[in-house]
């Protein structure tokens, strides 16, 4: 099924072809930090709050959370807050510069546990590029995951990418649970690994598994270029 990407910024929706430039790209002497699968919006909304200089980019499938979370940005007045309904894979291969992200933010993805829907794994082997290759150097990609299979996986994919430092969070983050998923999973109890993991490559630097962006782009509409009006995202 195709379904367009939808885009919330400056207080309302966007078609992406209906914009006149690419909305995605780091502001001129900003940051830009991007969390993929952020739910009903508790982490990216406090964060965008606290640090207005900050431009914050979400990715997210499920309408009815993308919704929640712009009504709820917009009765903060927020203006450095972009949210995308959309595949974050999709919008990583075919719409987000590389090396363009100071910070990308995974709280609890989708484990996809399914032998048949690894591929929409985010840190699956082809196309963990996607994602470390949208950080620029020095970047921080932030882990967590309470499904300890995946973690592992994850955490292995990571350590072998080259030019990356990876590093276990021992204990909580240290502003505490960020997200409504982390919150009810340490009530619980439940053991969570948390990563962080810096990009210490330099940018243009060789990708490991340069196919992962054909792949996830193939059976889309026809290839375009980085940020080149692209508005269907596959699922
Ligand atoms: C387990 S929930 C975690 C939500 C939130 N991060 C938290 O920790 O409370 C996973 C979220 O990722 C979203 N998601 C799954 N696959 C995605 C994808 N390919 N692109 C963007 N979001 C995705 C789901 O819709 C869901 O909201």
């Amino acid at each position: 099924m195709i379904r367009p990407v939808r885009i919330w910024m400056e207080g309302r929706e966007h078609r992406l072809r209906d914009l006149a430039a690419a909305p995605f790209r780091r502001p001129a002497g900003g940051r830009l930090e991007i969390e993929i699968g952020f739910g009903k919006g508790r982490f990216l909304l406090a964060q965008a709050m606290a640090r207005p200089e900050t431009t914050f980019l979400g990715i997210e499938t499920a309408l009815p959370y993308w919704r929640i979370t712009n009504e709820r940005a917009a009765r903060r007045g927020l203006r450095n807050l972009i949210t995308v309904c959309g595949d974050a894979l999709y919008l990583l291969a075919a719409c987000l510069d590389p090396a363009s992200a100071d910070a990308v933010h995974v709280y609890f993805p989708d484990p996809w546990p399914k032998v048949r829907h690894r591929k929409r794994r985010l840190f699956d082997a082809a196309t963990v590029d996607l994602v470390v290759g949208v950080l620029a150097p020095g970047g921080v990609l932030f882990f967590a995951t309470d499904h300890a299979d995946y973690g592992a996986a994850v955490e292995e994919v990571l350590a072998g990418y080259p030019m990356t430092a990876v590093r276990r969070v021992e204990g909580r983050w240290p502003d505490g649970a960020r997200t409504n998923y982390e919150a009810k999973y340490e009530r619980e109890g439940r053991p969570i690994l948390r990563l962080e993991v810096r990009r210490l490559a330099a940018a243009g630097a060789a990708l490991l598994h340069p196919d992962g962006r054909v792949a996830v782009t193939a059976g889309c509409a026809p290839p375009r270029p980085l940020l080149g009006g692209a508005d269907a995202a596959v699922e």
